[in-house]
């Protein structure tokens, strides 16, 4: 749609499109460590991230920076360099929008529970409703950056929501995918592989990437069409997850074949056009991202009636539910096929390492599996409280909250949470696994004592020696 008239302003006029306040709608994974580098490396712009959730504003603004709501190393300092300074968390939406030159979309886009595209499609209600608010309160020009993950064509809606209701405002929509990884999102934003611009408005795709030219090597800031960056985004993580569901059909082969899945990998990843990254056998990929993404992809391929391209990246997904599913009935298997009454512990809880972020983790379905066996299940994760590993089980409604109550016990200390049980599921590549006293592991458990190393943390011929029956993917 073309614009109403000139990128000008009302009140305002922006001859250099020099940016000097930042809102972001979203305080959550990705728009807190976004911001909060942004603010870091641009001391002149003021950047304000809003939320509709009062509790999470305020988990931000707690003057100890060790309770914020989201963990992620490096980041605790990088707020309490900036809070207050040029970076500020707030419940008041509209004054912020108002205020700015520049708004980021950062709230979450789940798969859609319900109606048309349940189970696949992306729900963009939460994504509309922002558009919707901005437009009814600007009274300035905007440009409005797309953060959160989209389907193709999302900025379509956007504009068509931003340009019918808004009164004489002009908007230029930006699409500016987030390539970060949790555990290392703010090395990732540090020094980032590319960043990606993708937009309509030379001016606005100019100003975006001076805020990022603040610390990113022009080289690395890549603009693009809004389409193809939308596309980029979810084909990005649709290579990765398929490289991890790749490694994962070949530890399969391994189990059977006496091959080793660490070998296999570390012989291919040295052929430079395949490379080292994400081929690390595991339990099944998890996040917020990668399942996600790759259904609105299929769904997307679907509605285009492209079967063939909808049924090669499903496969992505298929082969990860059976990852998942294979590794909780081996341990079903081996422990003389029934798990009823038995203790078994979860170590680790979040979907990979370093973060607290558990959505979508291998734990919550293997665990929801073994309950449904009848076990007894005993957690510990460094990092994530304990009403979310029950509220991640409530959330599957497999059974009610008092039987998962009942079932489940969590820990704070990983030697309780092991005492007495007949098995050790690893389920997260935490670093301090590796150096528990293991010794003393074995003499607490019940005998013979197995380990089912979901991650391939431990060594193997170690655990064999002291008397494990030890258990890895793809070995
Ligand atoms: C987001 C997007 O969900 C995802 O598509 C993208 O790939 C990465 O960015 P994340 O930051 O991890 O993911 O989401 P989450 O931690 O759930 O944070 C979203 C925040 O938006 C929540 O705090 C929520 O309260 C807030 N929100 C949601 C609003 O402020 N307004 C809304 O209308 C909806
Ligand atoms: C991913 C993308 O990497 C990131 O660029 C995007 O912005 C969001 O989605 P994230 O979900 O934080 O990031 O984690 P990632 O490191 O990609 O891991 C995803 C899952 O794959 C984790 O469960 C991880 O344990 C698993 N994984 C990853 C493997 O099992 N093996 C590997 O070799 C790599």
């Amino acid at each position: 749609m073309a614009l109403k008239k000139p990128f000008t302003g009302i009140g305002k006029t922006y001859k250099n499109m020099k940016i000097t306040k930042i809102c972001c709608i979203g305080a959550g994974y990705v728009g807190g460590p976004t911001m909060a580098v942004i603010a870091k490396k641009n001391p002149n712009i003021q950047v304000t991230i809003v939320d509709i959730n009062e509790q999470r504003i305020a988990a931000w603004n707690n003057p100890d920076v060790s309770k914020l709501p989201i963990y992620e190393p490096g980041l605790a300092e990088i707020v309490e360099e900036t809070r207050g300074k040029n970076l500020f968390f707030s419940t008041n939406i509209d004054k912020a929008i108002d205020e700015s030159e520049m708004i980021f979309i950062s709230v979450n886009t789940p798969t859609k529970t319900y109606g048309k595209g349940k189970g696949m499609a992306a729900d963009l209600k939460y994504v509309e409703l922002c558009a919707r608010n901005i437009a009814e309160v600007a009274t300035s020009d905007k440009i409005v950056v797309e953060k959160s993950t989209l389907p193709v064509r999302t900025a379509q809606a956007i504009k068509s929501i931003l340009h019918n209701i808004g009164s004489q405002v002009n908007f230029h929509i930006l699409s500016n995918p987030e390539f970060l990884a949790e555990g290392t999102a703010i090395e990732d934003l540090l020094n980032p592989d590319r960043v990606l611009i993708g937009g309509e408005s030379k001016i606005a795709i100019e100003s975006l990437a001076n805020v990022y030219g603040s610390w990113v090597p022009k080289d690395r800031i890549l603009t693009t069409n809004l389409w193809s960056s939308e596309l980029s985004k979810l084909t990005a993580n649709a290579f990765l997850a398929q490289r991890v569901s790749s490694i994962n059909a070949i530890s399969e082969l391994c189990e059977h074949t006496e091959a080793n899945v660490n070998e296999v990998a570390k012989a291919i990843g040295m052929d430079s056009r395949i490379g080292s990254k994400f081929l690390k056998a595991s339990v099944g990929f998890g996040g917020s991202c990668f399942q996600k993404d790759i259904l609105n992809l299929v769904y997307i391929a679907r509605s285009y009636n492209l079967n063939e391209v909808a049924n090669y990246w499903e496969q992505v997904i298929i082969m990860n539910d059976h990852q998942k599913r294979r590794f909780a009935d081996k341990l079903i298997k081996t422990l003389y096929n029934t798990v009823s009454g038995k203790k078994i512990s979860m170590l680790g809880w979040a979907f990979k390492k370093d973060t607290n972020d558990t959505r979508e983790s291998a734990a919550i379905y293997v665990t929801d599996h073994l309950l449904n066996e009848q076990a007894k299940i005993s957690v510990y994760d460094p990092k994530v409280p304990k009403e979310k590993v029950y509220s991640d089980l409530n959330y599957l409604n497999t059974r009610t909250e008092q039987e998962n109550q009942d079932n489940v016990i969590i820990n704070d200390n990983p030697y309780d949470t092991v005492k007495d049980s007949h098995a050790i599921a690893i389920m997260t590549e935490w670093d301090e696994f590796k150096n528990y006293d293991w010794k003393k592991i074995y003499n607490d458990m019940k005998k013979p004592a197995f380990i089912f190393d979901g991650r391939n943390v431990l060594d193997k011929s170690e655990m064999n020696k002291i008397g494990f029956e030890y258990f890895s993917i793809g070995q």
